[in-house]
């Protein structure tokens, strides 16, 4: 059985455990000729890699990618992909595997432990192995690459909320993102978040968070009625995000709140007779389908579950006991989940831009 592939036409196969060697990945099905440096997926993995700073795990991982196959010069020189897969690799270079000999035979609650020896009947506990968010890494770099396949996209996500701690809206503003530590868009939030995450790290907790994605540039009609839906798929990849509990696309849950003439978008003819929508309430997906307008999914992670409060569980062989997980984690999982969900929302526009050129020749 595998269960390691996402995408159709855009496909990205991923590889690798967070105490092994190295991770991995295979694109396959991304068109020839797109420019393509190790540089262009190092750049968005500097986003996501640990260690940064003192609100995310101190795992220090270079995350150093290597292209193995896929591209090739072209006739004036410059390396581009050949429509070959694409075999990407990141060593894991800082694992510290004895941190995890104390969690040999228990099972973290809130973490995979236990379902994975369920499964399987053996697992590598080192770090959680396959279940580690150590795996997100090559999503980041496929991402990279999906980005190349839709040029005229624009896609960023934020954090938004940590705990009960939402942003103020009002004071959005994208550049401030990359200047703290959290992905926040709101400074005055961002500042806050400091001094509460601070607090929760020292106590040997942890928090959860809300991570909004905003893919704007998309033309009308993408995606795919029935089986095929746009916002199913992208609720599909943003809950594949590990510690991923809820997603929603436009109002999301709000939408249930809403009166019919409050919820559904009004449309009306700019003079140059553009369509404009009064509102977004569909987040740019209507029928499965884009409408040109935003696309915006929001979704929740929980707070980590590996902390250093002692917690009640079972071990493999039957026996209540008690686990504290030393290790190095992050207090707000959800902080490095944002370049990840970039990631997700250009590996499914990819896949779905090649589906409609495909289907429609357009
Ligand atoms: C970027 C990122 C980093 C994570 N790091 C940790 C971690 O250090 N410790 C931990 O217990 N869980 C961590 N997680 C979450 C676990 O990987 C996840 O909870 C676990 O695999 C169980 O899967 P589930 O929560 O999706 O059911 C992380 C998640 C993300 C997105």
């Amino acid at each position: 059985m595998s269960h390691n592939t996402f995408g159709h036409l855009f496909r990205v196969t991923t590889f690798g455990e967070s105490h092994g060697p190295a991770i991995g990945c295979v694109v396959d099905g991304c068109p020839p000729g797109l420019p393509l440096r190790e540089d262009d997926i190092q750049r968005e993995l500097e986003r996501r890699r640990p260690g940064q700073s003192r609100f995310t795990t101190q795992r220090q991982e270079p995350d150093a990618v290597r292209i193995l196959s896929g591209v090739f010069a072209d006739d004036a020189g410059q390396q581009v992909t050949t429509g070959t897969p694409i075999g990407l690799m990141i060593g894991n270079v800082d694992q510290r595997s004895k941190d995890y000999g104390d969690i040999k035979d228990k099972y973290r609650p809130g973490h995979a432990d236990f379902t994975y020896d369920m499964k399987y009947g053996i697992r590598d506990f080192r770090g959680g192995g396959r279940s580690s968010a150590r795996e997100t890494a090559m999503r980041v770099a496929a991402g990279a690459i999906a980005r190349k396949v839709i040029p005229g996209v624009t896609i960023r996500a934020a954090l938004v909320q940590m705990g009960p701690e939402a942003i103020d809206r009002s004071r959005w503003d994208w550049d401030e993102v990359d200047r703290n530590p959290f992905f926040c868009p709101d400074a005055k939030k961002a500042a806050f978040y400091e001094g509460y995450l601070d607090a929760i790290r020292k106590d040997g907790s942890s928090v959860g968070a809300v991570i909004e994605v905003v893919a704007e540039g998309v033309p009308a009609g993408w995606g795919a009625p029935i089986y095929g839906k746009l916002d199913a798929d992208i609720a599909a990849a943003m809950m594949s995000i590990n510690a991923v509990k809820g997603v929603e696309i436009g109002a999301g849950m709000a939408a249930a709140i809403l009166r019919g003439e409050e919820n559904a978008d009004e449309m009306r003819l700019s003079n140059d007779g553009a369509i404009r929508f009064s509102n977004n309430n569909a987040g740019g997906i209507l029928g499965g389908i884009s409408s040109g307008q935003p696309i915006v999914a929001r979704f929740a992670v929980k707070p980590t579950s590996s902390i250093l409060t002692p917690r009640a569980t079972i071990d493999r062989y039957g026996n209540e006991t008690e686990i504290l997980t030393k290790g190095r984690h992050d207090p707000c999982v959800g902080i490095r989940a944002v370049p990840v969900a970039e990631a997700m929302m250009a590996i499914v526009l990819a896949d779905h831009f090649l589906r409609h050129r495909g289907q429609t020749g357009r």
